[in-house]
């Protein structure tokens, strides 16, 4: 049986001293969940979540990051620093970072491979447009995006490798994906993963659900067979709201 993983991105939200409360609030509600917990937050928050979550069962990921793991490259972080400071987790190719910073399969193929080679777990991000979607070509897109992201990729790799299938029409519109929509595409991923890499490392990779994720329909989504846990928007930055999701099974 895959465990559920339930994951906050917080996107470019939440202050130093915003991230040490919501740490605060939170930690007494899920320190016993029995699902994985990890809390994706912006690269200057990492080193207050990092030492706020000592001691509990909640992991902490980053939202990018870059291949190379030094050099001329001004601005970026690599995973090696990541790897450093404690972080375990990070989200690579997401729809925000493919539409607004013009990130390329071909970059993110390079930076799955970089995590991990230090040891990081990605959280990959694919997903269709509501264009896609309309034209009845989600699957051959979300084919593509597998073909291209996970190029090259070991069957240790792969199977390490979280998947977030994340409906582009469903991100921080309030429309969420129904449980069965979301669960059929999610199979259509393991299959083209099977096709790869074999039923037997298909089986094993981690596929969430992300888009409008709320504490009103985690639990049906969570308890599709084939969703594995969910990646959180907007519902990730209220402890109180994240807290419900993560204990969806209480
Ligand atoms: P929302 O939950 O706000 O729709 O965002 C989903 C998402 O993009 C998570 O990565």
């Amino acid at each position: 049986m895959r465990e559920k993983i339930i994951a906050g991105n917080w996107k470019m939200n939440k202050l130093p001293n915003e991230t040490i409360a919501f740490f605060e609030e939170i930690i007494p509600f899920i320190s016993n969940s029995k699902n994985e917990i990890v809390i994706c937050v912006p690269y200057t928050d990492l080193f207050y979540a990092l030492l706020s979550v000592q001691g509990t069962k909640i992991k902490i990921g980053a939202q990018n990051m870059h291949w190379e793991e030094k050099g001329a490259y001004t601005g970026e972080i690599s995973p090696q620093m990541l790897k450093a400071i404690g972080v375990e987790y990070v989200i690579i190719g997401h729809s925000e970072r493919r539409k607004h910073f013009s990130e390329t399969d071909e970059n993110v193929n390079k930076k799955i491979k970089a995590a991990h080679n230090v040891g990081l777990i990605p959280i990959l991000c694919i997903g269709e447009t509501l264009e896609d979607n309309e034209a009845g070509k989600t699957k051959e897109i979300l084919i593509n995006q597998i073909k291209l992201d996970l190029k090259d990729l070991t069957n240790d790799q792969i199977e390490s490798t979280i998947i977030a299938y994340e409906p582009i029409w469903a991100i921080g519109t309030g429309k969420t994906a129904t449980k069965e929509y979301a669960n059929k595409t999610i199979k259509w991923i393991r299959e083209e993963l099977a096709n790869i890499y074999g039923k037997e490392s298909a089986d094993k990779v981690i596929i969430q659900y992300g888009g409008s994720i709320k504490p009103e329909n985690s639990k049906e989504l969570f308890e599709m067979p084939d969703i594995d846990g969910g990646l959180v928007g907007g519902a990730s930055l209220k402890a109180e709201e994240f807290a419900k999701i993560v204990n969806y099974d209480k």
